[in-house]
This record gives structure tokens, sequence and C-alpha cells, in this order.
């Protein structure tokens, strides 16, 4: 027999009071073991939700979850270890070009991503864009190709914090995600059990992201530092703009393109600025401050690791990208400037066009998605291109249409720019 019950449990969180380390390492195993049925994880959840947790009972959660599985060692691999975690957004291709800078520049990043769902795209659904790449890796792997190239973005392996797999699918799907120590828990359990010893969190701000307030992005940042700092992983956070999305392109293939212009030294000035400004952060936290990831993208050092980790995973880094069937370009019906280009909105467009998912086990299609020909700022005139909409099929434009026309707004006046990176947190 067990010392507790779910039920009991779920009564502690639920009139405001403190889960004991024993009661919540109990929760999580038999969660984990099918012990503690999904609509009971469900009450605890909602529970956690409405009255909050303790640093204390947040920092004992993230170690249950760590514990339900496998905790990866990179003590083999030559260099420092530190990756970077971004909360998602619209058009967020910033771990593309990253990573083999990071790399390039002395540091492996042991980069283990996820897939999208809904208005968020995945980082591996658009590496799959590419002919051959292949996002699976066994632990052996992954170490041999940290050592061998010091960079490596695949799918996390099923063994890696189990826990968490079960719950955020059932957070999902209960109303119970945006729980500030859930989403912490939840994110840095996976950081820590994949072996970093340093780590970059980017906390996105905005309609596109999952936090609307700096003050909760704040909060949310505060919680996963100390997190890191308690299990000896070197974090620090970023917290950045997503009240519209990140260059030009917002899809699969098109993230993909854009990305290569970034590592060929061209590419849109904010996703150059986002990825200069995280690589630093990066570096600084591995301990290379003196490394120089501006000059490795000029070089073409940062393009010669891309190409190299791309060929490793069975990717063809020259294949192009698949062009969409149907093309549909939006114009400007006046003149005047660009004042705001909606995450959300943008994110939705793309995720109709079929760039992104509803269901986990949804396909996404490869050459769907928007591309903006004008940004917030940029100056317009009546007739001139707003962006263009691409899909396989023609009946996917009048919702996506209807979505992208809402994200995007004219003023006569040129708006207030607004920061990138709106603040650190260490
Ligand atoms: N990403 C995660 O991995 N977990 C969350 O809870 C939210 C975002």
């Amino acid at each position: 027999m067990s010392a507790f019950t779910a039920v009991d449990v779920i009564r502690v969180k639920r009139d405001g009071g403190v889960l004991s380390d024993a009661q919540i390492d109990w929760v999580v195993d038999a969660y984990t073991r099918g012990a503690v049925a999904d609509e009971q994880m469900s009450a605890l959840a909602m529970a956690i939700l409405l009255n909050g947790m303790t640093g204390a009972e947040i920092a004992r959660w993230t170690a249950a979850m760590i514990a339900s599985g496998e905790r990866l060692d990179l003590s083999s691999v030559p260099r420092p270890t530190v990756d970077k975690h971004s909360t998602g957004g619209v058009g967020d291709k910033i771990t593309l070009p990253l990573t083999p800078l990071v790399a390039a520049c002395g540091a492996a990043v042991p980069q283990l991503s996820g897939r999208g769902l809904g208005h968020t795209g995945g980082t591996l659904d658009k590496l799959e864009s590419i002919p051959g790449w292949r996002a699976a890796l066994s632990n052996e792997e992954f170490a041999a190709q940290l050592r061998d190239i010091g960079a490596v973005i695949c799918a996390a392996g099923s063994g890696l914090a189990p826990a968490d797999r079960k719950l955020y699918a059932l957070r999902d799907v209960t109303g119970t995600v945006e729980a500030i120590p859930l989403i912490a828990s939840s994110i840095m359990s996976k950081k820590i059990a994949e072996g970093t010893g340093a780590l970059v969190l980017d906390v996105k701000v905005g309609s596109g992201a999952f936090m609307k307030s700096v003050d909760d992005a704040r909060e949310l940042a505060r919680t996963m530092v100390e997190l890191g700092g308690a299990h000896r992983v070197r974090t620090v956070a970023l917290l950045t703009d997503m009240s519209a999305p990140l260059g030009r392109a917002i899809g699969n293939g098109v993230e993909v393109t854009e990305s290569v212009e970034v590592l060929a030294g061209g590419g849109p000035a904010d996703v150059v600025e986002l990825t200069l400004a995280l690589a630093r952060e990066m570096l600084d936290v591995a301990g290379l401050p003196d490394a120089d990831p501006a000059a490795a993208l000029r070089d073409g050092r940062a393009m010669d690791v891309w190409r190299s980790m791309i060929r490793a995973q069975g990717g063809d880094p020259d294949a192009p990208m698949p062009e969409a069937n149907e093309v549909e370009v939006v114009r400007a019906d006046r003149d005047g400037y660009v004042a705001a280009v909606d995450a959300y909105a943008m994110g939705v467009a793309a995720w109709r066009l079929g760039a992104g998912r509803a269901r986990k086990e949804d396909p996404v299609s490869v050459s769907a998605g928007v591309v903006l020909h004008k940004r917030p700022g940029d100056p317009v005139r009546a007739g001139e291109p707003l962006y263009e909409l691409r899909a396989e099929q023609p009946e996917k434009f009048p919702s996506a249409l209807a979505e992208a026309a809402r994200a995007v707004t004219l003023a006569e006046r040129p708006p207030a720019p607004l920061p990138l990176v709106i603040e650190r947190v260490e």
C-alpha cells in the first residue's frame, strides 16, 4: 500500500496548501506508471494552475520529472556544452542558424527539439523539409555527432523525462498549459535531463507567445533560471518580442531557406540580431566570452558547420526546397506604413495553409506558409505586395486570407519601433 492517495494530494493543492517532497515524488512517479489516472492528474494540474506552487515545490516537481527517465551523460564531449530553448513563437527559426554558429565558435550544442502544435512551428518539422534529413538519433549517435561536429538538432528520445511527455499531452487538452510552475518544470526537466552544461532561454512575449505580458514572461524566466542554477546548469534568459513574426518567412521549407540566407551572411535584420544576441549569451555561459559569432557568420564557418550537421543526419544541404503549387499575393489598398503584423494571426494563417498541425499525428506541408514582403515599420504604396500565401491546394486560401488580413494593419505614420530584446534575466 502506498503512503498517499491521489485524492489526498489533490485536496492539499485545491485548498491552497504546500505539497511535501514525498507527496510530489509519489504523485509524479505514480502518474508515469499509470497508478494515478489522467482525470486525477488533470484535477491536480488545474489546482496548480489556480493556486500556484512555492519555489521549493517547483524544484522538487522538476527533480521528480527528471528522475522519471534517463539523464544523458555528455562528459565524453571535449568542448563546453550549451543549449538554447525558446518558449515558441511564429517564424522562430533561430535554432537553425544559431546551433551551427555557436558550434563554429568552439562550443558543442546538444539541441533536442520538438514538433509544432497549433500556431507555433516546430524545429523538427522545419528541418524535415530537407530531403533525407533524419530527426531520430540513438543516444550514441547523438553524443558522437556532438563530439565530431559540435552541433546536433534531433528529436528527444522517449526515455527523457517521460513524466513530462505524458503530463504535457494531458495539459494540452485540459486547459492547464499556461501554469507557470508546470511550464517551467516541463521545459527545465527536459533540458537538464539532456545533459547540457549551460542553457540560454529565449522567453517570448506578445500575441504569438504563451506569455502575453512582460510580467508573466519575467516570472517564468526567473523560475527557470533558478531551476537551472539548482541543478548546476548555468542558465540565463532573454525576454524577446513576439508581437510580430520573426523575419519574413513563416512555414517549414521557407524558414529553412531564410535560415540558410542568414548563414550565408544575409537574411532579415531581426533574425540576424536575435541569432547574434543569443549566440553571445550562449558563448558567455559556456565560458567562451571572447568568441566572435558575427565573424563566424561573415567568414562562412557557421555555414560549414550547418552543412556538416545536415549531412551527418542524412540530409542534402544543396537540395532545393520544394515550391508550393499555389501562391496568392496580397497587395496594399492604399499608401502608408505597416503599423503591425500580428504574430498570432499570421501564425494561424500559416497553420491554415498546411504549415502546422491541429493534432500531434497530423502531417505538415513542406511548401505551405507565408512570406512577408513588408514588415512592421516599412513604408508601402498602393498596389505593392504586402505578403504572399503559399499552399498545396487552393481551398486552403479563404480561411488563411481572412486570418492574414486580420494580422496586418496599415497606418499613415510609422509605428514606434519596439526593441527585440526586452530584458535579460540571470
Ligand atoms: N514547452 C514545453 O516543453 N513545455 C511547456 O509546458 C510549455 C512549452
